[in-house]
């Protein structure tokens, strides 16, 4: 019989991340679909990001006392179910209806962190009123106008956020090709992908009904009064994004910020040295899922030069292609503290809200579990690079389709 997956209302039947995905990509419309798992380009980062776990082998040891598997960990100094955050995503408002309280909700329950963009729907206050228990981390997109700038650092810290993430690799929006092409102009879809949208009603009553597109929950203070519409908030972050962003207006955040500090956007180890300087509590090693410079190298390719740098004073967070508990194990022996979950969540957003990005992180900590198990390091701490054998080269099929040749397997450590 065929392997396939089930369909889509049977997400609760997923057995993987990559199983959602496909069921998400059923539900949404394609512009949405598009909008959540494009990359820039052509894609070669994005591809990258799941290729780099997949180079890297496994070296289980047996006869180990498996009876107490422990994935619990610490991040920023608390402790949580599983060393992953929800990464901090914008314009959730277009896969579910408060998709940024559903999301907050699911990491509360499930006991890990979640990180609110500044260009989220439902605005920090919601978030933390709708759910108080919550551990909330605030991303923040620096903008031109730096008392908006000092005002959402003090809404953040009002909200009882414990982390400020500052994201320093957006400055300048990358090319997504596969998502723009669903626009005639940028804010104005075209007539098959409006014909498409209204082809998935399941997915439109969920999303739109009955307010319409979403705006921009954070961004409404600043807007002319009368123009708060998702157009108007849009345009409004499309001109303030900060393209001086520089290390002065990092030292200048760190100075108004007691808290956490996190620099989210880190792939070279002199950058991190930087951070640590300038007083940072830990990066976030990424190339911002794909989605930003292609031809970026993989974010988890970065990884051993930067914990190699400041792996003992920061705290190292990685992400871009975590789709199974395996990878999140891989990151670890590879010396990352934890990692940030981008789309794999959302893909359970956008299926089934608060349960389904439940779903989507249940699946993750039990595959977490069961690869400790298998590989006969059964606690976190045990993860280490004597866990990974060589690293395989994993060529892409050059164009026209043939594979060259193997270049000779590095020594462990040495990264391809
Ligand atoms: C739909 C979407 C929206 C995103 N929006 C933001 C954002 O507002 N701020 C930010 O710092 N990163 C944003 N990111 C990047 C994520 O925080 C994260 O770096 C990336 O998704 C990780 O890769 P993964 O999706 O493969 O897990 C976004 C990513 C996606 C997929």
């Amino acid at each position: 019989m065929k392997r396939r997956y089930a369909r889509s209302h049977r997400w609760r039947q997923a057995r993987s991340i990559d199983e959602l995905a496909a069921m998400a990509r059923q539900r949404l419309p394609a512009f949405a679909w598009e909008y959540v798992s494009a990359g820039a380009e052509d894609e070669r980062t994005l591809v990258d990001n799941r290729r780099a776990f997949q180079r890297w082998q496994w070296r289980p040891r047996t006869l180990v006392d498996l009876s107490e598997i422990d994935s619990r960990a610490t991040l920023l100094g608390r402790e949580c179910a599983m060393p992953l955050a929800i990464a901090p995503t914008g314009y959730n408002g277009m896969l579910w209806r408060n998709a940024d309280i559903a999301l907050a909700r699911a990491a509360w329950r499930h006991e890990v962190p979640f990180t609110l963009s500044t260009v989220s729907c439902d605005s920090i206050e919601a978030v933390a009123a709708a759910v108080p228990e919550a551990r909330l981390w605030f991303q923040l997109y620096p903008l031109r106008d730096a008392e908006a700038t000092r005002d959402l650092i003090e809404r953040a810290r009002a909200a009882g956020a414990e982390a400020l993430v500052v994201t320093t690799d957006a400055v300048v929006l990358g090319r997504r090709e596969w998502d723009s092409r669903s626009y005639l102009s940028p804010r104005r879809l075209t007539p098959g992908h409006t014909l498409d949208a209204l082809l998935h009603p399941r997915w439109a009553a969920q999303a739109l009904w009955p307010d319409g597109l979403p705006t921009l929950g954070n961004l409404l203070k600043y807007l002319p009064a009368g123009q708060h519409s998702a157009a108007s908030a849009a345009s409004y972050i499309g001109q303030q994004m900060a393209s001086d962003l520089s290390w002065d207006t990092l030292a200048e955040i760190r100075r108004h910020w007691p808290g956490k500090l996190i620099v989210k956007g880190i792939l070279d180890a002199e950058d991190a040295r930087r951070c640590r300087r300038l007083g940072a509590d830990g990066v976030v090693v990424t190339n911002h899922g794909g989605r930003q410079l292609d031809g970026s190298p993989a974010s988890l390719d970065c990884l051993p030069a930067i914990v190699d740098a400041v792996g003992r004073d920061l705290e190292i967070l990685l992400d871009s292609g975590i789709r199974r508990g395996s990878d999140i194990a891989k990151a670890l022996a590879l010396g990352a503290h934890g990692v940030l979950s981008g789309r794999a969540t959302l893909y359970g957003l956008a299926l089934g809200g608060e349960n389904g990005a439940t779903h989507a992180l249940g699946l993750l900590h039990e595959q977490l579990h069961n690869t400790l198990a298998l590989l006969g390091r059964p606690r976190l701490a045990q993860l280490d690079r004597d866990c990974l054998g060589p690293p395989l080269h994993l060529s892409r099929p050059a164009i026209g389709g043939t594979v060259p040749s193997s270049p000779a397997p590095p020594v462990p450590g040495d990264l391809p």
